[in-house]
């Protein structure tokens, strides 16, 4: 049986092409779980897999997607049966495994979540590896005992896909937040989702070097990296944590010990893709119930997987509003 998926292939040197394929099912389905997607979403990583990054995919041809939600048709363990409706995100998908850019993907039993009650297939893809990031982020929030009550959380890339899900995730549960945008036009956005100010990305990026500048927020979920966070990390006020996950600006780090030594604040890494599976099936139940923003249905942009390529080249300009819903279902 013959299946479509998005393919990125090296046709020289550094040099990239991708293209829909049909392919061979029999030998995608190498793993425990063959699941028939309905949805994935398009996250940043995926866009510079599918234009040849060997960072993140190391052998081509590959097909991209972090992101997979569907239905499974076989499956080698009593674990997860053939109907069961699951959730792929992150570990190896879309990396060196083919990814959620297809109407299929087959993958090992320890990476599958069985769709929780209260979530919708499309909903979960909505979420996508952006909503378990923030959640992860949330959670560590919480682990330090930053509270509604500690002060104002600052979200930095806020219109892009763990930005503004992280606004509205902090706004469902009661923080104030601040979102930090390069595009103060989509503020009517940001205030929909639950975003209390919106500063502009300049107001976030300092040039004087200070070692510490003034308090500004309690805590931060930092999506860009580079000197963006280090005005961040000396912005927080005593005891505060920052949440270090993307790299948009930059990988480049610049900072002095005074905010660590002066005022406690935290810098913690967050890894979503390698997170252990219970404490992804414990985020993802937040996240279907009290977590879950009466927002979320409006926040993603609905597309054919057929028509992705325009959507890969927008992410990677930076021009990602919300979220990307790629519908993986194709009438052949
Ligand atoms: N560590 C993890 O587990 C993990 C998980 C998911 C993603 N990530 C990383 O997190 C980052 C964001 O991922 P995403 O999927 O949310 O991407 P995205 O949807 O493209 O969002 C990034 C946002 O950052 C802002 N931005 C873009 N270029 C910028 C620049 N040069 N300087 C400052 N801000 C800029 C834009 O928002 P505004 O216009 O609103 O400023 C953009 O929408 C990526 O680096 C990704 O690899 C890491």
């Amino acid at each position: 049986m013959k299946y479509t998926a998005f393919v990125t292939e090296e046709i020289d040197d550094n040099l990239y092409t991708s293209s829909f394929k049909e392919l061979d099912l029999d030998k995608l389905h190498v793993n425990d779980i063959l699941i028939k997607l309905d949805w994935s979403s398009l996250n940043y990583k995926d866009a510079l897999s599918a234009k040849g990054h060997k960072g993140i995919t190391r052998k081509y041809p590959h097909t991209p997607g972090v992101d997979a939600a569907g239905i499974v048709v076989k499956s080698n363990t009593n674990k997860i049966k053939v109907g069961d409706k699951v959730v792929v995100t992150g570990h190896d998908l879309g990396m060196n495994t083919n990814g959620g850019f297809s109407e299929y993907v087959s993958v090992p039993i320890d990476w599958v979540i069985e769709l929780p009650e209260d979530l919708t297939l499309k909903e979960s893809m909505i979420f996508g590896t952006a909503g378990i990031t923030a959640a992860i982020c949330i959670n560590e929030l919480y682990k330090h005992d930053i509270t509604p009550e500690k002060g104002k959380i600052l979200v930095t890339g806020a219109t892009g896909g763990v930005g503004s899900i992280s606004v509205a995730i902090l706004n469902k549960l009661g923080f104030e937040v601040i979102a930090s945008t390069g595009k103060l036009d989509k503020s009517d956005f940001l205030k929909s989702i639950g975003a209390r100010e919106i500063i502009a990305r300049d107001e976030v990026f300092d040039t004087t070097g200070k070692p510490l500048l003034s308090r500004k927020w309690a805590g931060a979920i930092d999506t860009v990296g580079g000197n963006t966070l280090s005005t961040v990390f000396r912005s927080t006020d005593y005891h505060g944590i920052v949440c270090v996950l993307g790299m948009v600006e930059s990988t480049d780090l610049n900072i002095n010990i005074f905010p660590f030594l002066q005022r406690g604040v935290s810098l913690i890494g967050i890894d979503s893709a390698e997170r252990g599976l219970e404490i992804k099936k414990e985020l993802w139940k937040k996240l279907s119930k009290d977590w879950k923003p009466d927002c979320l249905n409006s926040m993603a942009k609905e597309v054919s997987l057929l028509d992705i390529k325009p959507e890969i080249d927008l992410i990677l300009k930076g021009g990602q509003i919300g979220k990307t819903l790629i519908d993986c279902s194709i009438k052949h």
